[in-house]
């Protein structure tokens, strides 16, 4: 053969082999995150339901996320444990379902933790591993347990479940949330049982104790409890200084309509938790209608030290018919939790987007700093710009202010877009969204969400919105507003509205942020 055509030959054969795996690797793929409304840099699951994160651990540099996951369908269903990987919390590589339903029931929600010290007698090779404790439904609710020798690869169920089993004077008792409790040198979980938080104890994950319960007449009641949470964390920074956080959310008639989430301040003393707050104070951890199911990761890097949670960004009134095909659910965007001290002396959680956001910044769309604004500037200001899933920060005079903000996702014909603002009169920081009438899904979803804010000298908001939701962070974290929208895929313009003289901006940035697919 000629040397030609020889070459000719192999390129030939080389190319039609990197097609082959091209065509197949692409069919395993049931997606290229295209599609309208699909988050950019919020995790969904490829295909299919998916609601409240569970088992979310660290472990050997590898930040683990399951799921609640319906793998046959688009709406809820038999429930399975979805899951995916992380090295940075922001990209995720999705792995296969790791808990399947059986014949004691479909897999609610849970945690993970490691056992470092073997105290299961799971890992006599290892002397360490990963183990899974959830809600088996079933006849009745039953809290279980599930391991894994090799990082997360697999998972064996453990033969004596369920380690808690059903009682049925509770009907609703799950989502298991367990730590290791260093002053008592336990295992402590926190369930929820009706409208109460439970407390158990144990040495090795198998055997429970029961030891308090919390919530009787505390807080909001007017939904069932679900997903409790309970760490320490330092107050203002300082780690001598700590309180501890029960986080638990409620299925209805939480602050923005259906499903949210709430949170008490107090002392853990490995037993009971004791709460500061009067009873009939409520805590939300979000103002917004889509942040539910919250849950933070545990055994993460002692040197990093972060509490950093994950939300279902959903609401039980319209979950299921959220105009999504391929796929139906999304997380929150990381959050890192802090308790401060506020303006009037009391101690709050505050939140804000994991600093490994910065990551996915892009172009920076725009910028101004000490500027002031009146109308006929406020109304050019951003009318260049075109963007659909982006960071914005402000910062604004607050003595100067009248009602300002930002109309963003919004449509040629102004008929599209979601408004997030301010108005001084009523002190209240507010997002106002509405569905278009050709997707019409729910009469629950149009609306306006607000929250007020305590006196200070100015506003700062951090906004970070994606194909399919806007969260809005406000001073420092204090206030957060988490919504769902469903724009159009070309409403992209973006208006900065101001209802009065003049306003001054310390400073107004938007980056672009990246797709993390
Ligand atoms: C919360 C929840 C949990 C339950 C799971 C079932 O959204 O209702 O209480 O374990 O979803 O999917």
């Amino acid at each position: 053969m000629k040397k030609g055509r020889f070459y000719l030959v192999i390129s030939v054969i080389v190319v039609s082999i990197s097609l082959a795996i091209f065509w197949a690797s692409n069919l395993a793929l049931s997606t290229d995150y295209t599609e309208q409304y699909r988050p950019q840099f919020h995790f969904s699951p490829e295909e299919n339901w998916m609601n409240d994160p569970n088992g979310m651990v660290y472990y050997e540099g590898e930040y683990h996320l399951f799921y609640q996951h319906n793998p046959h369908d688009n709406v809820w269903g038999p429930m399975y444990w979805g899951h995916a990987i992380s090295k940075d919390m922001i990209e995720w590589e999705h792995r296969p379902i790791a808990l399947e339903p059986d014949e004691i029931g479909t897999i609610f929600s849970g945690s993970a933790v490691v056992d470092w010290n073997n105290s299961t007698g799971f890992f006599d090779e290892k002397g360490e591993g990963l183990v899974a404790i959830f809600t088996h439904a079933g006849d009745g609710q039953s809290q279980s347990l599930a391991y894994s020798k090799d990082k997360g690869r697999t998972w064996e169920k453990y033969e004596g479940n369920p380690v808690i089993p059903s009682d049925p004077t509770i009907p609703d008792f799950r989502d298991p949330k367990v730590f290791w409790h260093d002053d008592t040198e336990k295992w402590v979980m926190a369930i929820t049982a009706g409208k109460k938080v439970l407390f158990y104890g144990s040495h090795n994950l198998i055997e429970w104790d029961f030891l308090s319960e919390f919530g009787k007449g505390m807080g909001a009641q007017a939904g069932v409890w679900e997903c409790p949470d309970l760490f320490e964390l330092a107050i203002d920074g300082d780690p001598d200084h700590t309180k501890w956080v029960l986080q638990v959310d409620i299925g209805d008639g939480a602050i923005a309509g259906g499903s949210g989430a709430q949170y008490f301040i107090g002392e853990f003393d490995g037993t009971t938790f004791v709460s500061d707050h009067d009873p009939e104070q409520i805590n939300w951890l979000d103002y917004g209608a889509d942040f539910y199911a919250a849950q933070s990761f545990s055994d993460m890097p002692t040197e990093d030290g972060r509490r950093v949670m994950i939300a279902w960004m959903n609401n039980w009134l319209y979950a299921n018919q959220v105009p999504t095909e391929v796929w139906r659910g999304a997380m929150s965007f990381p959050r890192e939790m802090q308790l401060m001290t506020d303006s009037m002396g009391e101690i709050k959680v505050a939140q804000k987007p994991i600093e490994e956001l910065n990551s996915l910044r892009g172009e920076q769309l725009f910028y101004l700093e000490n500027e002031k604004v009146d109308q006929s500037f406020a109304k050019e200001l951003l009318a260049d710009i075109k963007a659909d899933t982006f960071e914005l920060f402000i910062e604004i005079d607050r003595n100067s202010l009248s009602d300002v903000g930002f109309k963003i996702r919004q449509s040629d014909n102004l008929e599209d877009e979601t408004q997030i603002g301010f108005s001084s009169e009523t002190n209240e920081l507010f997002v106002e969204r509405r569905q278009l009438d050709e997707i019409y899904f729910s009469p629950y979803f149009n609306g306006r969400h607000k929250v007020e804010i305590a006196n200070s000298n100015t506003l700062t908001l951090q906004i970070l919105v994606d194909q399919s939701s806007v969260e809005v962070f406000a001073q420092d974290g204090q206030y957060v507003i988490t919504d769902l929208i469903f724009p159009n895929e070309d409403s992209v313009n973006m208006e900065f509205f101001l209802e009065g003289e003049e306003v001054f901006i310390h400073n107004l940035t938007i980056h672009s942020l990246q797709s993390i697919w």
